[in-house]
């Protein structure tokens, strides 16, 4: 559908959860400077509490979105049949001339379903990566999605070789690095005036930024007390500023940690040198990463995003699908054994007394252009698509 007349493609962007907002954000912008593009924006509804997705468009700067599906919460499946569902009805009603899909949440596999079975071109954004682990939601959507898709962007060299592996052809692959960078170096500036962590009286390199949601983490009260415990430790020698997840403050109740199970999920709180605080805003949390000695965390996104900054990060899961940020960045994959996190926090902060930093180099064309890369390739692939 041409909603005007000097607009020829139109173009279905989805969001559903944080991460996504901050990929889609760059990708909106550029797509408006084309005057031939009609970017519509789609949001799942995925996530919908203030702090996990408006306040982030509000921050990046992007547009309300075109449809919200509401979907809200549910099981893995309950979630993504939805979507499935009420997508299609807009896509029935609404005809794009091609989807884009970011990352590997539930609403990117379910879009693309929608987009592949209705033959409308799909676009991937941050296709390639591999986990090796099928037991993680996110790696069972990065495979279908990628398998269904016409388009792959990737973010890092270990996606072309995955996608080489699997027999995707060369000539749907396009290597041109991280969207989320994009955004990150946008924002850095603004970020680093957040008060954060001044106003917990924290001082730069002076504590520890740890985030936890992987449902391998979490999910299991024994192994999230095990956890929370070693950091716990930690914070002995290093404040820990903890901003929770909703899915994370849901099980701290459960296990039961002193100075945590009583925790309301908003105001920051302090305990033995650990602070719990609701959810960050992204310039917030970019402003504490910042600033940070060392992250710890289960995701993927802050791997990447400590990697540009240069902050030791410690990512607690026995596998990354992110290896560039080993093999240039600051990121050490500690497993998820409590003891090894106590060793390598303690490793961080030896070499920090010294003076060592870490060493590391940010990973090809993570540059804050990959928006423009990728929206010149679309229009190409639209104008070649519209002559055949
Ligand atoms: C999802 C993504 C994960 C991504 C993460 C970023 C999948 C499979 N997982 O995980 O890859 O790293 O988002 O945060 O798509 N909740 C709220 N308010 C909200 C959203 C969620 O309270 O706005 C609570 C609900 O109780 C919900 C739980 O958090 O059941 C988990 O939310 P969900 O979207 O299912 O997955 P995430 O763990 O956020």
């Amino acid at each position: 559908m041409k909603t005007e007349l000097n607009k020829k493609y139109r173009i279905m962007n989805i969001v559903g959860a944080r991460p996504n907002m901050v990929k889609m954000a760059p990708l909106m912008r550029a797509m408006k400077r084309i005057p031939e593009l009609d970017p519509v924006l789609v949001h799942t509804g995925q996530h919908y509490d203030y702090l996990m997705s408006q306040v982030f468009f509000e921050q990046l700067g992007m547009p309300a979105p075109n449809y919200n599906l509401e979907v809200g919460s549910g099981s893995q499946h309950d979630q993504t049949a939805e979507i499935i569902k009420r997508f299609g009805e807009v896509v029935r009603k609404d005809r794009p001339d091609m989807v884009v899909v970011v990352g590997d949440v539930n609403s990117t596999i379910a879009c693309s379903l929608v987009a592949a079975k209705e033959r409308i071109p799909l676009a991937h954004v941050e296709a390639g990566l591999r986990s090796g682990d099928r037991t993680m939601p996110e790696e069972i959507n990065r495979l279908l999605t990628d398998s269904i898709s016409d388009l792959l962007f990737t973010t890092e060299e270990s996606g072309n070789a995955n996608l080489r592996r699997e027999g995707v052809p060369a000539n749907k692959v396009f290597f041109v690095g991280n969207i989320m960078i994009d955004s990150l170096v946008q924002s850095i500036k603004t970020a680093r005036e957040s008060e954060l962590a001044v106003n917990l009286a924290l001082r730069r390199r002076g504590y520890g930024v740890l985030t936890l949601h992987r449902p391998a983490n979490v999910d299991d009260v024994d192994k999230l007390r095990a956890v929370l415990l070693a950091v716990k430790e930690i914070a002995r020698e290093l404040p820990i500023l903890f901003p929770v997840h909703p899915r994370t403050q849901a099980r701290i109740a459960a296990a039961g940690i002193e100075d945590m199970h009583s925790w309301d999920g908003k105001r920051a709180i302090q305990g033995n040198g650990v602070w719990m605080m609701g959810p960050a805003t992204y310039l917030d949390f970019l402003g504490i990463v910042d600033g940070a000695a060392l992250v710890i965390t289960d995701s993927g996104g802050i791997q990447e995003e400590s990697t540009f900054m240069g902050v030791p990060c410690l990512t607690f899961r026995d596998n990354t699908e992110r290896p560039a940020t080993i093999e240039h960045g600051t990121n050490i994959l500690v497993g998820t054994d409590p003891a090894a996190l106590l060793y390598h926090a303690a490793e961080v902060r030896r070499k920090m007394k010294l003076g060592q930093r870490s060493e590391y180099r940010i990973p090809p064309l993570w540059d804050g252009h990959a928006a423009e890369r990728i929206v010149e390739q679309l229009h190409r692939h639209l104008i070649e698509l519209s002559k055949s």
